[in-house]
């Protein structure tokens, strides 16, 4: 089994971005960015029915258009749609102005259907249904052991809440888009993906055309969180409007579409019961829970409501629990994995409904947590992360704080896999020493680029600057998509598996017992002519997986006005073998902004009577800012006898949890409805009625 060296130059140290440089003086080159010569600007017409029977699309005016190239359906008519933005019909052409005009002489003919919007009508028996043959609410599924009432009866203390979370937009900074060039020789996208092995893919099936002639590429992206798996509409269209304009398209979807049509966060509609025994033991748990995950999960299939469970009960091992699920289907955009998918929510349900319990049994939350997490990892944490945040000077009795600004702490903890996949790379090593990886993995803006060339400097006794790193691109040696927090475990097994091939045929090839450091020029300059091209392989030893982690917030919340301040989070966070501490750190600084923004600020917002979303655009929809943002603190617990794991999901698990529990504890009530806005936290005070 192969295995790290114990010693390390860069490995587990802080090392800046390689491509930091070309990220901030604009030479790295994003998708919109790519200007192939002739290329023609897309654009996609979207539905404004929610539900609608489009009988007739008439694109004639539009292609008639001066700077209009090609004209297009997305399908034939007559067909339904099923939600506000889906898409009907796409443009391309020589300028902004030429395609917005055309898209305006597109002339639809429809019959508007009755819709539902909202998970609460939805699930109503005499609402409209999303998909003709099956009821909007599935039937539930349920997963029980042990005898839950019985159990119940025998709990020293019980308590009972309704949690809610909403749906949650993705909004990457960078949107969807393509810029495609399909001609007889085959196909070549730049696209904005997490995944471009599936990407090719997905343009390859949905096409017709052999995968060998598709060819994508991302040089640098801005940000998927799970959204970013496959060519969506949006890529296939651009593919047929190249195809029909003889010219490469680029169609990057405005902000507002990204609201709409490219996957988010199911919401959850959590009613959860949970007791313990006199010591304070968990002995039964209980939810019903339902969350919509629009026209279903990938949109493809008819639903049934699928796509919504979350993981309860989260992280505690419970004896006796009942726990029924189901999926509310409604005209709105699908779901799509979302960073940690199912774990923010049920992170809230279950950590919130853990404080109250705590309170009921007289006991400080943390404590309650220590009697129950069955991760010694955690537990670990937990109190390490308490020392460092002051948890016990800090916490107080809810709601004992005083005056009209009230302070307040919570904590809340997550888990995670974070293992790696089969991965390919491979080196070219050159007689003037320079050297140069390739692998068909991509850099979300995580930091894989740095990664490969921190890993290969460490290993090689080079620097990670002298190391050039070739990725993104499927002509490549294949890896496979950056989901699942699975890339830098992917990934650094493959590199660590070339240098140390490249090691053993330098030496053969110079005759030089140890190629690395001082002797690499040297043993590079015996190569003569000839580059040497080395190639490795993901194998197990090198990563494992099972990340976990917790998280301490502080908050300030003024009872007067609403408004909630995070003033700190400290997290603690395992990972393995951490083979950038900064990325890492940036990870964690990431995953908890945007968790933030899941306890206070986000959720797409649905109109009843119209159908549309109200919020498509950064005025309306929040998201953490600069000037919300907290003093973090964190701590990598490196654990490198576990080889490398992946970080990038857990840390934004536990936030909006530990940010709700604080709340409650400086108020003393619960806000148990995400995100917590001000009008909530009066409601909850009695100062203002609820909002519905
Ligand atoms: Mo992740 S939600 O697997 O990108």
């Amino acid at each position: 089994m192969p295995s790290w060296p114990e010693k390390h130059t860069y490995i587990g140290a802080h090392t800046r971005r390689i491509d930091g440089p070309a990220k901030v003086s604009g030479t790295a080159r994003y998708t919109s960015d790519v200007q192939p010569s002739g290329w023609l600007y897309g654009m996609i017409l979207r539905s404004k029915w929610p539900k609608a029977t489009i009988t007739s699309i008439n694109l004639e005016k539009a292609r008639k258009l001066p700077g209009i190239k090609a004209a297009i359906l997305v399908r034939d008519c007559p067909r339904t749609v099923r939600y506000y933005g889906e898409e009907l019909a796409a443009v391309a052409g020589t300028s902004k102005q030429a395609c917005l005009d055309a898209l305006r002489s597109i002339e639809v003919e429809a019959r508007p259907l009755p819709f539902v919007v909202h998970e609460e009508d939805a699930k109503d028996e005499g609402s409209p249904r999303v998909w003709d043959k099956v009821a909007n609410l599935s039937k539930p599924r349920l997963d029980e052991h042990g005898d839950v009432d019985k159990a119940f009866a025998e709990c020293a203390a019980v308590v009972e809440g309704f949690f809610t979370t909403p749906v949650q937009i993705h909004n990457c900074l960078e949107t969807h888009g393509n810029t495609i060039s399909w001609t007889e020789e085959g196909l070549t996208a730049w696209s904005s993906t997490q995944g471009i092995t599936s990407v090719r893919d997905g343009l390859a099936g949905n096409l017709d055309v052999p995968q060998s002639q598709v060819r994508v590429i991302s040089e640098y992206m801005g940000g998927g969180f799970g959204s970013k798996f496959g060519p969506g509409v949006e890529g296939a269209v651009a593919a047929r409007l190249s195809k029909e304009a003889k010219a490469p398209v680029k169609l990057m979807l405005p902000r507002f579409d990204e609201a709409l049509a490219v996957g988010n966060r199911p919401s959850s509609f959590q009613q959860l019961k949970l007791g313990a025994t006199a010591e304070g033991k968990l002995h039964a748990f209980q939810m019903d829970n339902y969350g919509t995950a629009g026209i279903g999960s990938g949109g493809v299939t008819e639903g049934g409501g699928g796509g919504a469970e979350i993981r309860m009960p989260y992280i505690y091992h419970v004896p006796n629990i009942r726990v029924r699920q189901s999926g509310v289907n409604v005209d709105a955009g699908s779901a799509r994995a979302f960073r940690a998918p199912g774990h923010p929510p049920a992170s809230f349900g279950m950590e919130s409904i853990m404080d109250e319990l705590a309170v009921k049994l007289n006991l400080d939350p943390l404590e309650l947590r220590l009697r129950n997490d069955p991760s010694e990892v955690r537990r670990k944490e937990y109190r390490l992360g308490a020392e460092r945040f002051g948890w016990t000077e800090k916490y107080r009795k809810p709601g004992s704080s005083p005056g009209p600004i009230k302070t307040g702490v919570g904590c809340a903890g997550a888990t995670w896999g974070g293992g790696g996949h089969g991965t390919h790379a491979e080196a070219q090593i050159n007689p003037d020493s320079s050297i140069e990886f390739r692998c068909g993995t991509q850099d979300l803006g995580t930091g894989t680029y740095t990664l490969i060339a921190v890993v290969a400097a460490d290993l090689l006794g080079l620097k990670p600057e002298q190391i050039t790193v070739r990725i993104g691109d499927t002509r490549y040696p294949p890896s496979g998509g950056s989901g699942g927090s699975t890339t830098a475990a992917s990934v650094s097994p493959a590199i660590y598996d070339v240098c140390m091939n490249a090691l053993q045929q330098l030496q053969e090839r110079s005759s030089i017992t140890d190629a690395r450091g001082p002797n690499w020029a040297a043993a590079c300059k015996k190569l003569g002519v000839e580059p040497l091209i080395v190639s490795g392989r993901w194998q197990r030893g090198l990563s494992s997986s099972g990340a976990g982690g917790v998280q301490f917030a502080e908050v300030r919340v003024d009872t007067e006005t609403g408004f909630v301040k995070v003033k700190k989070i400290t997290c603690i966070q395992d990972g393995g073998m951490f083979v950038n501490e900064l990325t890492a750190e940036s990870q964690v600084n990431g995953g908890i902004l945007m968790g933030m923004g899941y306890a206070l600020y986000e959720g797409r917002v649905m109109d009843r009577t119209s159908g549309v979303v109200l919020n498509p655009n950064f005025e309306t929809y929040k998201l953490t800012g600069l000037a919300d943002t907290p003093e973090i603190d964190v701590v990598l617990l490196d654990m490198p006898e576990r080889g490398v794991i992946g970080i990038g999901e857990p840390v934004t698990i536990p936030t909006a949890a530990a940010i709700a529990n604080a709340v409650a504890n400086a108020l003393g009530v619960r806000v148990s409805s995400l995100p917590i806005t001000p009008a909530k936290v009066l409601a909850a005070l009695g100062k203002v009625k609820p909002v519905a």
